[in-house]
């Protein structure tokens, strides 16, 4: 591609088009930035042949933080100002249950932060796993609480609590615990911890922020993901019970997801450039078939404005494999993903 000039011209704005990234597998592996992830953030910003500044957002399955919180940090991991008006995780649109519910169980991510977050959203009265475990430590028999967890978790008489419904609100960092408080509360009566239903249809609603069976962090090969526990904690009802269970999942690739990212896109737009319009084509980049591609290209299905999705080959998606869901474009990383984009439409 030909060299940026060393005075570009005047950067402008361009309302024509505007691009959303998945995170992990995209910008980030294990907390690391993937090195083309700087150098294509810094071309969105006005560094190309056409001097044009790209409009972009950020929409990952991940969380476990609040959004500031994580906007902080990417901030400093791409060497860029990231605002939480232009980020999306996987348990943002769970802001929206916070009013259906009144006390919930929260699970997954580190200390107390997912409870945080979750008060943050509104929720009115947030139980934990440690919250049950500090009130019954016969609950979990091969965990105990560190000192700490034990400072902070909230103890109270469950067996006078109704617990309404339950939010995986990032990945479970001790599976046999959480499965077990979370299967109690499946085989309770309304929610009710010790009582065992006769029928096990009465117990609460379980949403998970995402479902990914596999992300892309550190190490070379995929990891298992929130999906996975889906799976697991699934087949573990149907093995102990006999009965289906029905679960719910938030994040990519939800329509509701993109109908979320697009508002947030339109509003970001209007806010710091003054656009009113929304744009021909948003150019969504991911590497991950069955949640970024699928869900970009079934939006596009639906959606007025062109959804465009390219999948890149530094996370999930391997060479030599057929994606399930055929991106618009494959290429090598996030840079190539903005340069085709940028390319394309002049
Ligand atoms: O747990 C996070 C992971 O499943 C996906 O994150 O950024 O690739 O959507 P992301
Ligand atoms: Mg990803």
């Amino acid at each position: 591609s030909p060299a940026t000039p060393t005075s570009p011209p005047e950067s402008s704005v361009t309302d024509k088009y505007a691009f959303a990234f998945d995170i992990d597998g995209v910008l980030i592996r294990g907390g690391r930035p993937i090195p083309e992830a700087i150098e294509a953030m810094k071309m969105l910003n006005g560094d190309n042949e056409y001097g044009v500044k790209v409009p972009y957002i950020f929409v990952t399955n991940g969380g476990g933080k609040t959004e500031s919180e994580r906007c902080v940090q990417l901030s400093k991991q791409l060497e860029i100002e990231v605002s939480p008006g232009q980020f999306i995780c996987g348990h943002t649109p769970m802001r929206e249950m916070a009013e259906k519910f009144n006390t919930v169980l929260v699970v997954g991510g580190e200390g107390e932060k997912c409870r945080l977050v979750a008060e943050g959203y509104g929720f009115k009265d947030v139980v934990t796993p440690g919250d049950i475990i500090k009130d019954n430590e016969d609950t979990t028999p091969f965990r105990t609480l560190t000192p700490e967890e034990y400072k902070n978790s909230r103890a109270r008489n469950f067996a006078e609590v109704e617990i309404e419904a339950i939010f995986v609100f990032a990945d479970s960092r001790d599976w046999a615990s959480d499965q077990q408080i979370i299967l109690d509360l499946l085989m309770s009566k309304n929610g009710r911890l010790g009582t065992r239903s006769e029928t096990f249809e009465e117990g609460p609603p379980v949403f998970f922020s995402h479902n990914d069976v596999v992300w892309s962090a550190s190490h070379d090969l995929t990891r298992i993901g929130m999906g996975a526990l889906r799976v697991s904690l699934e087949a573990m009802f149907k093995a102990v019970t006999g009965k289906e269970l029905k679960t719910t999942a938030f994040g990519k690739p939800q329509i509701g997801t993109f109908e979320f990212a697009t508002r947030l896109l339109q509003q970001w737009r209007k806010d710091t450039h003054g656009i009113n319009c929304p744009p021909d084509t948003v150019y969504f980049v991911g590497d991950t078939p069955e949640s970024d591609i699928r869900g970009t290209n079934e939006y596009n299905k639906h959606a007025e404005n062109n959804w465009y999705s390219i999948l890149v080959r530094t996370g999930v998606f391997q060479e030599g494999t057929k994606p399930r869901f055929q991106p618009k474009a494959t290429v090598d990383n996030v840079l190539e993903a903005v340069k085709h984009g940028i390319e394309r439409e002049y």
